[in-house]
């Protein structure tokens, strides 16, 4: 589309929507329900159809075993018009190659089908409003029409057209004064209908084979139809008309947004030449470099055959008919099914049959070695079963062939059988069409609904049912005399840009660039300065705790350690045996529940260690007295290396009693309880520092541990010198940084949009751990959540509609995150997690989900990124090196589960700290064994199984 108004004319000003005639979305006419119902209703298709062996009716039903020399002439030249059911399964899976081939950038150049990417990545919702302009180059008119919709769901949309013939020489003429031609038209129109006084976006309907690299950029490949305009071919169209209705000086105004129709996914144009368009998977379309969603493409299946692929179903007059043509070779498939060869073919037929003396016996008949002496229009109405023979003799007589009854009839059975094949043909190709769908979209069954146009004669529906069982197509004839489907391209495309700009306003607050992230990265370094300042700690929202852990493993540990894991998705008991060349781990997982979670700490604490005698009961630990690691998700003031005091809760925990007490001690008391008397705790270790001691036993560059899953967390080595909270300056302490919590004291709210907002404001501890809102498991799928919510508000997503379900908190699961952005998912599987949400959502509705989530994805993995570059950067210019070389120790379902997380993450930090080389080291067995090594470390020396 584009506006008028060439002085208006601007980058905002919107689309112009250039299409084929085959990618008009033709819609179902209001009014017109009847039309829409099985293939078996439409009425017209069953003149054509095959019976239930698959041969033609109207023709001679003979099997391929009655082929043989005493075949009459007629007879032969029926048979070979007649593909059995067969051949077209064998022809249907050469287009099928053909058109897979097509779509690929390697083999397209040599397939017969172009697959040309039209740019059309929506079909109409029913959301579309607004007036829309249209004009459309048809074989001998050009047509304009105004329509507007008035966004009433499928009410009658109010049209106006006309309908300007065209002068035969224009199709021979000049470019220029081709498209003088139409925009003299759409001038007149829009005088005629009284001028609006606003811009409009228009659409031009181009109906030949066009290389298009966008909504408003088409360049003409090569004319067909007879058309053969000077200075077009390998030119913008758009431009040309552009240039033209500039200098009409016509003046027309953007609309503004439009109401719909149900939509066609395919759409068939069978008129003079023959075309298909269809939503192919974007990601399977090279050409376009469009890698989500789907996009209109214009198969141009009129070439098929070119290749010779239709050899074997070419008849001598085909091949008569082709020589004769203006382009031998050229559109063998367009050449048997385009209306502007059906007449042709049946008179080369009656030419051959005639000299074979099969054939007006007697006759002067040398009329029919004259071109187009019988037209399409006239085989149809040969073919009529009431008043066809009367048309026949008719026709025959006045082209002078004085035809007896039996010529007539015979005649008529040509007529019949070139026109079953036309339709039988067409069939196969959507066949092969609609395969390719449903195959490419990982369907059992397709439904769709195809769009027919051309209405000199149909396709069979019961062909394209036998050749493509899996798929259940309804063919949607199209009576489009006003040309509304060609509107409705316009106003589709006027809707995606509108749901697009708005899509992109709500998104535009979560796009970090480069410079915000270098914006966090220094606030990050600043409060890690702060925290680790004894007189500023309290300013800064990192706590940046010590933890008492000095040294990573160095292999000499040993020993069997019970180990607990406390806050991460999974509460587990462990007994883990570090030998000599492996560690041997046996763990159980526990569940905590949400009353527990929120009960009392008492409650919490009895839980744990319930959960611990029944694991050493199952594991007949129950004599043993062994000293016990603990790992403790949640931010401890560490006091030595078995006395953390919680600080605060977070992650949905908010046990009561427990925040300001040692969570060792009250362990011990829960033991004490449960009158358990063998319980040793050595050490209690936050999850970061037990996954990097994990990873360190393996790597002994692990001096970072991270996690990203339900919470997010970093730990790190620094030096004792430059840890002013603690006294002492040898060595290095591992400091829990708890950045989590980064962004409390407000530094981070410019980065807060308004979703995070509310998913703030709705946590179970608002204003806390807002760098952990941002990233975590816990809070992204809330973040989505909100988003769908605005974009339902906005109109953008599930046509307005949301569901009850997606009103519920945390509904919408952060693994729904990963699933969706999982590379080639099939986008009925985004539907289906969409479904289970009771929400409607269309094919667009998918990608646009699924951009939501990778964008949310990608913040939480760009700060993330952020973060690490300010830990990484600090360690180097702690240690006063040029270069740091360093592995992060890594854990966290996030991390894990995510398709895209650690990649976003890992690119991002080299280019935000390209001066540090930074392995990420997967922790395997979880933070549990890394508490054993822990406890192995605070044990050596000792002897490990004395009770304290
Ligand atoms: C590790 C630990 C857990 C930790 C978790 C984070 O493996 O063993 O204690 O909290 O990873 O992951 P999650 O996604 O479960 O929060
Ligand atoms: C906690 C941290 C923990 C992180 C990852 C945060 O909510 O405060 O102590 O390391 O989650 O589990």
């Amino acid at each position: 589309m584009w506006e008028l108004h060439p002085s208006a004319l601007g980058p905002n000003d919107g689309p112009f929507a250039i299409v084929g005639h085959s990618c008009a979305l033709y819609p179902r006419l209001p009014g017109r329900d009847s039309d829409r119902g099985t293939p078996q209703s439409l009425s017209a298709v069953d003149t054509c159809s095959w019976d239930a062996e698959g041969r033609p009716p109207g023709s001679l039903q003979l099997g391929a075993q009655d082929r043989g020399p005493s075949c009459t002439p007629v007879q032969r030249v029926l048979l070979a018009l007649t593909p059995t059911l067969e051949k077209l399964q064998e022809v249907k899976g050469r287009v099928l190659e053909a058109l897979e081939q097509g779509l690929s950038r390697q083999s397209g150049a040599r397939s017969t089908m172009q697959m040309l990417p039209t740019f059309i990545c929506s079909t109409p919702d029913g959301t579309e409003n607004g007036d829309v302009l249209v004009a459309e180059l048809c074989q001998s008119h050009v047509r304009t029409l105004w329509v507007t919709l008035t966004g009433d769901g499928n009410q009658s949309p109010q049209l106006m057209y006309h309908v300007f013939e065209m002068p035969e020489d224009i199709t021979q003429g000049s470019g220029e004064a081709l498209f003088d031609f139409i925009a003299q038209c759409v001038k007149n129109f829009l005088e005629e209908i009284g001028n609006p006084q606003h811009r409009l976006p228009l659409g031009f309907i181009f109906p030949f084979s066009c290389r298009q690299t966008g909504l408003d950029k088409a360049e003409l490949i090569s004319w067909s139809k007879g058309f053969r305009c000077s200075d077009v071919e390998g030119k913008d169209v758009v431009q040309l008309l552009q240039a033209a209705i500039s200098k009409q000086e016509v003046g027309a105004v953007w609309g503004s947004r439009l109401g719909g129709l149900p939509h066609a996914e395919n759409l068939m144009v069978p008129r003079s030449g023959t075309n298909c368009c269809f939503m192919a998977e974007s990601h399977l379309l090279e050409m376009a470099e469009v890698t989500s969603g789907r996009m209109c493409v214009n198969s141009e299946w009129g070439c098929l055959g070119d290749d010779g692929a239709l050899d074997d179903v070419l008849t001598p007059c085909d091949h008569r008919v082709d020589q004769e043509s203006s382009n031998p070779g050229e559109r063998r498939f367009e050449k048997m099914v385009g209306s502007l060869y059906l007449g042709e073919i049946v008179r080369h037929a009656m030419l051959m049959l005639a000299s074979e003396q099969a054939l007006f016996i007697g006759r002067n008949t040398s009329i029919l070695a004259t071109k187009a002496v019988l037209t399409t229009q006239q085989v149809l109405e040969i073919m009529d079963n009431e008043d066809g023979m009367a048309k026949a003799q008719g026709i025959l007589e006045a082209l002078g062939l004085q035809p007896s009854e039996r010529d007539c009839c015979r005649v008529q059975q040509l007529c019949r059988a070139v026109v079953s094949r036309a339709a039988a043909l067409s069939a196969m190709g959507l066949a092969a069409v609609l395969s390719h769908m449903c195959r490419s979209r990982q369907l059992e069954r397709l439904v769709v609904n195809v769009g027919v146009d051309g209405g000199l004669y149909h396709t069979s529906a019961s062909v394209v049912g036998l050749l493509a069982p899996e798929c259940a197509a309804n063919l949607m004839p199209s009576a489009d005399v006003s040309g509304l489907g060609a509107a409705m391209v316009t106003a589709v495309a006027l809707r995606t840009v509108a749901q697009r700009n708005n899509m992109e306003r709500l998104l535009a607050p979560l796009r970090l660039s480069r410079t915000d992230l270098q914006r966090v990265q220094a606030l990050m370094r600043q409060e890690m300065e702060r925290g680790l300042d004894r007189e500023r700690n309290a300013e800064s929202s990192l706590r940046m705790l010590p933890t008492y852990v000095c040294h990573t493993p160095d292999g000499t540990e040993r020993g069997k350690f019970l180990a607990l894991d406390l806050g991460g998705t999974n509460f587990r008991v462990l007994v883990v045996h570090v030998a000599e060349d492996n560690i041997d781990i046996t763990n159980e997982i526990y569940v905590i529940p949400t009353a527990v979670m929120q009960g009392t700490g008492e409650a919490l604490f009895n839980h744990i260690m319930e959960c611990i005698m029944d694991f050493q009961m199952k594991q007949e630990l129950m004599d043993q007295v062994l000293p016990l690691g603990f790992t403790f998700s949640f931010p401890c003031q560490q006091l030595g290396l078995d006395k953390a005091v919680l600080l605060n809760w977070t992650k949905g925990f908010s046990a009561s009693g427990c925040v300001g007490q040692d969570v060792v001690q009250m362990l011990r008391e829960a033991a004490q309880r449960k009158q358990h008397t063998a319980l040793k705790v050595v050490a209690v270790v936050n999850d970061t520092v037990g996954t990097m001691m994990a990873c360190g036993y393996h790597d002994p560059k692990c001096e970072i541990g991270l996690i990203v899953g339900t919470g997010t967390n970093t730990c790190y080595m620094e030096e004792r010198a430059k840890v002013g909270t603690m006294d002492g300056d040898e060595g290095r302490m591992c400091i829990n940084m708890e950045w989590g919590a980064f962004g409390d004291n407000g530094c981070l709210d410019d980065f807060f949009t308004s979703f995070d907002r509310l998913v703030d404001e709705k946590s179970i501890n608002a204003g806390k751990q807002k760098f952990e809102k941002l990233i975590s498991g816990m809070y992204l799928g809330e973040i989505v959540r909100q988003i769908l919510l605005a974009l339902v508000e906005e109109q953008v997503l599930f046509c307005g509609k949301s569901s009850h379900k997606l009103q519920n908190r945390d509904i919408f699961q952060t693994k729904f995150l990963s699933t969706i952005e999982t590379p080639g998912l099939a986008l009925v599987q985004v539907q289906g997690i969409l479904s289970n949400l009771e929400l409607d959502a269309s094919y667009e509705d998918s990608v646009l989900v699924r951009e939501v989530c990778q964008t949310v994805s990608l913040r939480a993995a760009h700060l993330c990124a952020a973060g690490m570059a300010a830990v990484v950067e600090k360690m180097r210019e702690s240690r006063g090196l040029e270069q740091l070389t360093v592995t992060v120790g890594v854990d966290g379902t996030l991390y894990k589960m995510h398709p895209h997380f650690s990649r976003n993450l890992q690119q991002m930090l080299q280019e935000l700290a390209p001066l540090c080389n930074v392995t990420f080291l997967q922790s395997e067995d979880g933070s549990g064994k890394g508490a054993a090594l822990v406890a192995a470390v605070a044990c050596r020396g000792a002897d490990p199984s004395s009770p304290q």
